[in-house]
């Protein structure tokens, strides 16, 4: 364990009102070993107080947390938290890749002008750490995603794999990424790299495939299926993802980027299915719409090098879907707290025209060949 992050330190974690960063500093503070946290968010439609409600109504928690409402591309903003910080995690982004195709800018400015905001203040607190001014530099985690591999029809993606992202989301997610890299080549900043799968479970944002086709079932809606449904990702649970971050920030090497990899592929159908099972509904819910433009077929990543370290997922497709749905069902404030705001416009402009050109579709039976022609 480096002594950056031991416990009674003192973490930065940007989006820390999101979906992973949520359950990152709600899982840091739960431990009561003295940690502090400091969330730094922009609050876009994605970030959630809500999501740290849990931590605020504790007092023992509360007491080592701070929120500041900012932008990660403010350096104003930045530089007074990253003076105070022994570890950096930037968790924040702009993060659906339907909204990337929507509308790219703020993707960049937070994917990479954001990211270059946080590391120029890293490498100033590097500096006065060498000038004595500080016990020691922070050490930058950055977490990107395995859509900066692009598209993988076949084999898994390891690590030291060209990275060919394809989505203005995947492509601003490497572009940080290698910013981040050049940092440690160039500067020699303590950086670390988490690559991780598709996240599911409680608190996100009901934009993404589970989430918001879990909400749709429950309300009796229609399931935009984009295309055939036959695109496979690999689905790792959000409890894993945040333990996966925490674990490479801890005993990654410096300059390393790793996989945090869910080793639980499935087609959307098969996602599909089990989750309208979860939710009591069925299949006539589905419809087959007008697929995504440049859409990834298949994510999929190998996990062994932080295997080698030590760490692996524990919660298994099986029971984190089931448990995700509940959980979704048994919180429709919170969800209609989530589909408030820009919800309802950006519903429409993302799925108006195509469930208007949506058709029925038989369900696949799960490992046939792909089946997702409209009947
Ligand atoms: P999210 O959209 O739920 O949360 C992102 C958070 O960042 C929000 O709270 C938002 O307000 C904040 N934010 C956005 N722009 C900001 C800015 N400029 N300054 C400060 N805060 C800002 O996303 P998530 O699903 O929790 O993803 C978190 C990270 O994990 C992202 O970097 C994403 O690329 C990565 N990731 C996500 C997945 C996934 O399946 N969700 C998978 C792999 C990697
Ligand atoms: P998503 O949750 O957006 O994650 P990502 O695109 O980052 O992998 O989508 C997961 C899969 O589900 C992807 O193949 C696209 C598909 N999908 C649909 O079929 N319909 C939808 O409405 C959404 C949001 C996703």
């Amino acid at each position: 364990m480096t002594a950056r992050v031991a416990p009674g330190s003192h973490l930065l974690v940007t989006g820390g009102a999101g979906f992973i960063g949520s359950e990152l500093v709600r899982r840091i503070l739960a431990r009561r070993d003295g940690t502090r946290v400091t969330v730094l968010d922009k609050l876009t439609y994605a970030g959630n107080r809500a999501n740290l409600a849990a931590i605020e109504a504790d007092p023992e928690q509360v007491a080592r947390f701070a929120f500041v409402h900012g932008d990660i591309a403010d350096p104003d903003a930045v530089g007074p938290l990253a003076a105070e910080a022994d570890a950096i995690l930037n968790v924040a982004a702009e993060s659906h890749v339907d909204r990337s195709i929507l509308d790219p800018e703020a993707f960049l400015r937070t994917g990479v002008i954001g990211v270059h905001v946080l590391l120029e203040a890293a490498r100033r607190e590097a500096g006065r750490a060498d000038a004595g001014d500080r016990a020691h530099a922070p050490r930058f985690l950055q977490v990107s995603t395995d859509e900066v591999y692009g598209d993988i029809p076949e084999g898994r993606s390891v690590e030291p794999d060209a990275l060919a992202p394809r989505s203005p989301y995947a492509a601003a997610k490497a572009a940080g990424e290698l910013l981040v890299r050049a940092y440690h080549v160039t500067f020699g900043l303590d950086v670390v790299i988490t690559r991780g799968s598709n996240t599911y479970g409680p608190y996100q944002h009901p934009e993404k495939l589970i989430p918001l086709f879990t909400t749709n079932a429950l309300a009796g809606e229609p399931l935009p299926m984009y295309g055939d449904g036959m695109q496979v990702r690999d689905w790792l649970h959000v409890s894993d993802h945040a333990a996966g971050i925490e674990f490479a920030l801890r005993h990654g090497e410096t300059g390393e980027a790793y996989n945090v990899a869910g080793g639980s592929e499935h087609p959307n159908r098969v996602v599909i299915r089990r989750l309208l099972e979860a939710a009591g509904r069925d299949w006539s819910l589905v419809r087959s719409v007008p697929d995504r433009p440049g859409h990834d077929r298949r994510y999929a990543m190998d996990g062994t090098k932080l295997a080698e370290l030590g760490w692996r997922p524990k919660v298994s497709f099986e029971q984190g879907l089931p448990e995700t749905v509940a959980w979704y069902r048994d919180h429709p404030d919170w969800v209609s707290g989530a589909r408030s705001g820009d919800w309802d416009a950006y519903y429409e402009r993302q799925y108006g025209e195509r469930l208007a050109r949506g058709l029925s579709v038989a369900e696949a039976v799960p490992g046939a060949p792909p089946s997702g022609q409209a009947s």
